[in-house]
């Protein structure tokens, strides 16, 4: 039997999906979130902020996995019905910005497989287009943690899930988590991945014609590694 815990995340407002979970907003959260949409940041506060929350945001993740059963001795001879992990996980980071949240994966899962997408809009369609990817090969058999810190309009993190589920993954075995999500990218991932869950640390107002996240914190990739 697999126990299913509730998730410690608070589910969001009524008027968006039931698959999508934030994190507690409290104010250390906010000041977390403060530092890091400072344009005025430097890019070493920038990047230990931005990986305070990663690690909030895996943890959360972690929570949305079953568990079953699982009773052990302890050093007192007394026995203690708990649970233990079920399955396997592994992730998958979409290049480039993805991947400045592996290690936040890497500090508390250790040695997990970590694959990697690289999307890109195409310039003749202007739809998202598939340049590389390279997934565990035995991703079936696993939990996917899809790894993207910014959801605008959700296009690309749309083909990641196509190319994951492409390779065997159950759309209700994938868990999105990301920093910062807009509205409208939240309601076109969902619609199309209903079962879907997706983490998100806050939920902004909306997107601009430059399909940046307002307020947003600008190009999560520029300024974790260029800035
Ligand atoms: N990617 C970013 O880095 N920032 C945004 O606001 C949107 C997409």
């Amino acid at each position: 039997m697999v126990v299913q815990h509730a998730p410690t995340s608070q589910t969001t407002p009524a008027s968006l999906p039931p698959s999508v979970f934030t994190l507690p907003q409290t104010a250390q959260l906010e000041a977390l979130y403060t530092i890091i949409r400072d344009k005025n940041t430097s890019r070493g506060d920038f990047l230990f902020y931005s990986d305070r929350i990663i690690r909030l945001l895996v943890e959360e993740g972690l929570n949305h996995l079953p568990v079953l059963p699982k009773t052990v001795e302890t050093p007192t001879g007394a026995t203690y019905e708990g649970v233990g992990f079920e399955g396997q996980i592994c992730g998958v980071s979409i290049l480039r910005a993805g991947e400045a949240m592996e290690a936040g994966l890497r500090e508390v899962c250790r040695s997990v497989r970590i694959g990697k997408i690289l999307i890109q809009r195409d310039e003749e369609t202007a739809q998202p287009k598939l340049f590389y990817s390279k997934l565990p090969q035995d991703i079936a058999q696993r939990y996917v943690l899809l790894l993207d810190p910014m959801l605008a309009t959700g296009g690309s993190a749309m083909k990641a899930v196509e190319v994951i589920m492409e390779h065997g993954v159950p759309e209700e075995r994938i868990i999105f988590i990301n920093l910062i999500s807009s509205p409208e990218g939240l309601r076109n991932f969902c619609a199309k991945y209903p079962t879907l869950r997706v983490i998100t640390g806050w939920i902004d107002k909306g997107l601009n014609e430059k399909q940046y996240i307002i307020p947003g914190l600008g190009d999560f990739g520029e300024r974790r590694y260029c800035s």
